[in-house]
C-alpha cells in the first residue's frame, strides 16, 4: 500500500502523513525533510544553497545525524530548502531513496511536492492537501511563537507565498496536483476531520 500526499507549505500533509500511518499500520516519510536536511547541511557549512554543485554534493552526502534536527524546521531552513529542491541534480539524488523507502513493506505514506506526480506515478491512493495561504502562515506564525520563537505573521505569509511561487513555478518536478489525486482543502477542517475525509478517500480507491 503507498500513499502519496503532495501540497504546499503550511497545508497539514506532514500532521496527516503521520495520522495515516499509525491509522493504516504503514511507515511514513516526509520528503521535505530530506531538502530541508540537504539545505541544513550547506548552511551549516557556510556554503551557498544556490550553487548545483554545492547542493548535488549535500544531498548525495545526506547524514542521518541531520535528518533528525530540530533545527529543520527553521524558517530560514524551508526557504533554503525550496531554493535546492529546483535543482535537477538534487532531486535526482534524493529520488531512489523515495521510492526505495516507498516499496519496503508494508508501504507507506509518503507527503512532499512531487510524490504522485514524479516520485510515485503509480500509487494508488494520492492526495492533494491544500489550504488558503492566509491559513497556511496563521498556522505557522502560531507554531513558531509556541516554540517561544519571535515571529511576524506578514512576514511568514510573505515566505510561504515565496516558497508556493518557487516550488510551484520551477522546472524540474513542480509542485502540481497529479490529474487522479483527490483534493482536500483543509482550511475550514480540523486535524480529525481531515483524517475522516482521507480515509473515505482511501476506501473509494482500495
Ligand atoms: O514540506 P516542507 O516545507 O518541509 O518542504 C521544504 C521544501 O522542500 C519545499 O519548499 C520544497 C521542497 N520539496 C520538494 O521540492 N519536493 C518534495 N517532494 C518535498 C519538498
Amino acid at each position: 500500500m503507498i500513499i502519496a500526499i503532495d501540497g504546499p507549505a503550511g497545508a497539514g500533509k506532514g500532521t496527516l502523513g503521520l495520522a495515516l500511518a499509525k491509522c493504516l499500520g504503514l511507515r511514513h516519510l516526509d520528503t521535505g525533510g530530506l531538502y530541508r536536511a540537504t539545505a541544513l547541511q550547506i548552511l551549516r557549512a557556510g556554503g551557498d544553497p544556490n550553487d548545483p554543485e554545492t547542493a548535488e554534493r549535500a544531498a548525495r552526502a545526506l547524514d542521518e545525524g541531520v535528518l533528525g534536527s530540530p533545527d529543520l524546521r527553521r524558517p530560514d531552513v524551508g526557504t533554503a530548502a525550496s531554493v535546492v529542491a529546483a535543482i535537477p541534480a538534487v532531486r535526482q539524488a534524493l529520488l531512489d531513496f523515495q521510492r526505495a523507502f516507498a516499496n519496503t513493506p508494508p508501504g507507506a505514506v509518503v507527503d512532499g511536492r512531487d510524490i504522485g506526480t514524479v516520485v510515485l506515478p503509480d500509487a494508488p491512493v494520492k492526495l492533494y492537501v491544500t489550504a488558503s495561504a492566509e491559513e497556511r502562515a496563521r498556522r505557522r506564525h502560531k507554531e513558531l511563537l509556541e516554540r517561544g520563537e519571535a515571529s511576524i505573521y506578514q512576514r511568514v505569509r510573505a515566505e510561504i507565498e515565496a516558497r508556493d511561487a518557487r516550488d510551484a513555478g520551477r522546472a524540474v518536478a513542480p509542485m502540481r496536483k497529479a490529474d487522479d489525486a483527490v483534493e482536500i482543502d483543509t482550511t475550514d477542517l480540523d486535524p480529525e476531520q481531515v483524517l475522516a475525509r482521507a480515509l473515505a478517500a482511501i476506501d473509494a480507491r482500495t
